[in-house]
């Protein structure tokens, strides 16, 4: 859009799109090309313990080392990381596929993590999985609305590596995908 002396050119009508029609077929097709990872998403909050399996999730800087995730903007763990102002990225190994899925669907109950083996990250004490690839321990930096999610930016606190010589479980290898 050019600008001439403060005043939009060519600016559409307000309920107009200066794009044409998105192909929605293409957006998805392409959406589905994108790779990921599977992460175990853990947070607490005064006596809450919650994780989701999450895969919207990257690395966002080198120094300060950060990382994003995409979570659901209706889902309790937003609230959860909201209130807590920290939260942890797990990364599942190969072998954890079964667990991954298990954090994957909607909790039968409110302590999810009950029967998973965490342990308490030495800054902010949210849980992290004592059985993963490994954690980093994020403090919540920002939150930006992105349409039915929101994006959490976090700065790696701590980090643990449990099993070194592990291999990352990815989504296409669990066959697991995130979808409404
Ligand atoms: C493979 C996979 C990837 C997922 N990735 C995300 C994600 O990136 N962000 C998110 O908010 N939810 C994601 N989910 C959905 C959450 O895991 C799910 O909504 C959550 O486990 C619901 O649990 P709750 O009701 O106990 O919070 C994913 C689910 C699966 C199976």
């Amino acid at each position: 859009m050019r600008q001439r002396r403060g005043i939009a050119i060519g600016v559409p009508h307000a309920c107009e799109s200066i794009f044409p029609v998105m192909n929605e077929a293409a957006t998805q097709r392409v959406l589905k090309g994108f790779t990921y990872g599977l992460y175990a998403l853990t947070v607490k909050h005064e006596g809450d313990e919650h994780g989701i399996t999450a895969n919207w999730v990257s690395q966002a800087s080198f120094d300060p080392p950060m990382v994003v995730a995409a979570v659901d903007s209706t889902s309790r763990t937003i609230e959860l990381i909201r209130d807590a102002h920290h939260f942890a990225i797990n990364v599942f190994h190969s072998e954890q596929r079964e667990l991954a899925e298990k954090l994957g669907r909607p909790a039968a109950t409110a302590h999810k993590l009950k029967g998973i083996k965490t342990k308490p990250a030495p800054v902010s004490g949210v849980p992290v999985l004592a059985d993963a690839l490994g954690w980093l321990e994020c403090r919540v930096v920002a939150t930006l609305p992105s349409g039915d999610h929101a994006v959490v930016l976090g700065e790696v606190v701590e980090a643990g590596v449990e099993h070194e010589a592990a291999a990352p479980l990815t989504a296409a290898q669990a066959g697991l995908t995130y979808s409404r």
